[in-house]
């Protein structure tokens, strides 16, 4: 057949028609690697942050910015030795194309490290180590959860409001503790309290029996812990079973009874935490959520939940602007710094280092709920020491 110009001219725009329309579909599913604890006392954390990851994609008919996503797993036993070996086999055997990890702040640490030396983006939906969103800060690093500062600073604030004097803290050692520690610190200063002693034990371990005795002969105005997860249960417990929480009242950031109230029972209740989430936030986002993921799971969310709903949404607003090409990374980038995400948590907005500008909720243990009572501190910021974004 001999061609003439007008033949040719249909044959190179069909082909120029079928590649740009086939390069989303041809770059085919979007590969996204779940580096989470799914087993060991953060468990159902990671469990839970999937849950809300793949809720907030259902919704959007399984696809985000028009490709479908096909999900690749690592448990990461919040173990910080195993986390570049973890990281890698996402990254580099499974050729992931975005990273979602993790819940532990020292693994979260070294998985920012190799996510900034391979440029791979990185969603974190829990772990809260301030290095993540300061020093270590980079374009393709965002936290869809909180600093270790924020909760613990608000918490501070309150307890020297309420009238603490001096108070002692416990936690585990490592990042999380420290910081979270350090935050209550700077807030109960600013509201005329001071720690009078630290007390700390290495993760996981949870026997208190020596700790608990030791606050119990300070005799402090308070007590500060930070724990999570099965941890979180037993030392909750345990102070009440010690019958400290009949003269000590018990805080700390709403990671010591979100999702452990039914485990905690008679323990928590009266409890005051803080928290960038609450039961019964007037919310209509957050009520449309409980529905569908009550639906989905038959069980309330927790604040894990939330934070795995929303690195899904920040995705998602990344990806809606490039159309699916994740190659486009600076326009993807850009996208996800300028997005107001409508969280469950109330909307939000991110920092230039990447982390959410979000209200702090003072939050009280009735029954199985950490029931809202107020706005601790309104759209607070982490202060990102050392990011140079
Ligand atoms: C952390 O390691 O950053 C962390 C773990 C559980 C709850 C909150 C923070």
């Amino acid at each position: 057949m001999i061609f003439n110009r007008a033949m040719l001219a249909r044959a190179v725009l069909a082909a120029a028609l079928c590649a740009s329309a086939g390069g989303v579909a041809a770059q085919g599913k979007i590969k996204v690697g779940f580096m989470l604890p799914y087993t060991g006392t953060y468990a159902a954390l990671g469990t839970a942050i999937e849950n809300g990851f793949r809720l907030y994609v259902q919704e959007q008919g399984g696809k985000l910015g028009g490709r479908e996503l096909e999900y690749f797993k690592v448990d990461d036993e919040s173990e910080p030795s195993k986390a570049v070996d973890n990281i890698n086999k996402l990254i580099k055997r499974d050729n992931v194309d975005v990273v979602v990890g993790t819940v532990h702040s020292g693994v979260v640490m070294a998985m920012a490290k190799v996510a900034k030396d391979t440029n791979t983006l990185l969603v974190v939906p829990n772990a809260g180590a301030e290095a993540v969103t300061g020093p270590m800060c980079a374009p393709n690093i965002f936290r869809s959860s909180f600093s270790n500062w924020q909760p613990g600073y608000a918490m501070g604030k309150v307890a020297g409001e309420r009238g603490a004097r001096k108070v002692a803290t416990i936690t585990w050692k490592y990042a999380a503790g420290d910081e979270s520690v350090e935050g209550f610190k700077e807030g109960l200063k600013a509201s005329g309290g001071e720690v009078v002693k630290d007390l700390t034990l290495p993760f996981p371990n949870v026997e208190f029996q020596a700790l608990l005795t030791e606050i119990a002969a300070t005799k402090p105005d308070a007590v500060y812990a930070f724990f999570a997860g099965g941890g979180a249960v037993k030392f909750v417990k345990d102070y009440a079973a010690a019958g400290l929480n009949k003269a000590i009242p018990l805080y700390g950031p709403g990671f010591l009874t979100d999702g452990t109230l039914e485990a905690q029972g008679a323990a928590a209740q009266g409890m005051l935490t803080t928290l960038h989430y609450a039961d019964g936030l007037d919310v209509p986002k957050d009520k449309a959520f409980r529905a569908d993921f009550n639906k989905a799971y038959k069980t309330t969310p927790d604040v894990y939940a939330v934070q795995g709903y929303d690195a899904a949404q920040m995705l998602g607003a990344g990806l809606a602007a490039v159309n699916g090409d994740v190659g486009r990374r600076g326009e993807l980038v850009a996208a996800i710094e300028k997005a107001r995400i409508d969280s469950p948590r109330g909307a939000f907005t991110l920092s230039k280092a990447h982390n959410p500008v979000q209200d702090i909720y003072l939050r009280k243990v009735v029954g199985t709920e950490n029931r809202y009572e107020g706005v601790a501190v309104k759209a607070l910021a982490d202060p990102a020491k050392g990011c140079g974004m």
